[in-house]
């Protein structure tokens, strides 16, 4: 049950959300994955926007309340390790094995939920229909061909991977691009590589407007990348 103080905190959230024109349920789900170092990340942008390739209640669920817990998650997880008190996501997901066992999995599963999910929100865009430009561009030809070549196989990793899991664009320790696919909410970055883009293939991020259609969506995100973005993960990957 909500307390006195939580409540006047989630109800002076809502009075800023509708101030800022942000949802206010949105806001307060922000406040319920707060008490600890990760907090969820507003999207970049209105639930409808990636309408009518992703739809807004679709958006909602996934945003507030699927990542929501992967941020809950993380954070109980790391209140029982204090051993690991100011370590980044990046750091705990690419140092796994020192992770101590007894929350490894909670940070391989809640850590890699919120990992994959703040980089899956930034490379989606509103302004969809942009095709990568300059060295990204030459890098795609050159591993896979052309852009469709790419796209063809990035959608097969996504219609290959059994269950729940991610296709991945990812660029490996010798700065060569490949197209992988993990299981869950596993990162890339556990296994020495930096993901670039991603396509969250669970039935959460496609369900309620594409059933079982699992191609249909990875046809729709596909036209909904933001190059930019990536690109510039491109470039600091490199760096
Ligand atoms: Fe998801």
């Amino acid at each position: 049950m909500m307390n006195r103080r939580s409540a006047l905190k989630t109800g002076a959230l809502g009075v800023a959300a509708i101030a800022t024109g942000l949802r206010p349920d949105s806001v307060q789900a922000q406040a319920q994955a707060s008490g600890g170092p990760f907090s969820l990340p507003p999207l970049p942008y209105a639930f409808d926007a990636l309408e009518p390739h992703i739809d807004a209640k679709t958006m909602e669920i996934h945003h507030d309340r699927h990542h929501g817990a992967y941020v809950n998650g993380l954070n109980q997880a790391l209140a029982k390790a204090p051993a690991l008190a100011g370590k980044s996501i990046e750091e705990l997901l690419s140092g796994l094995a020192q992770v101590p066992e007894a929350v490894r999995t909670a940070i391989r599963n809640h850590g890699g939920g919120h990992h994959n999910h703040s980089l899956f929100w930034k490379m989606l865009t509103p302004r969809g229909g942009a095709k990568p430009q300059g060295e990204l561009a030459s890098a795609l030809d050159s591993q896979f061909g052309s852009l469709d070549g790419f796209q063809d196989q990035i959608s097969k990793a996504a219609m290959g991977r059994f269950g729940s899991g991610w296709a991945w664009l990812t660029l490996d320790r010798n700065g060569k691009l490949m197209v992988e696919s993990t299981a869950n909410q596993d990162s890339a970055l556990s296994e020495g590589r930096t993901p670039l883009l991603g396509i969250d293939v669970w039935e959460h991020a496609y369900y309620l407007k594409y059933q079982y259609r699992r191609a249909d969506y990875v046809a729709a995100v596909l036209k909904i990348i933001d190059w930019d973005f990536v690109q510039e993960r491109y470039r600091a990957a490199q760096a």
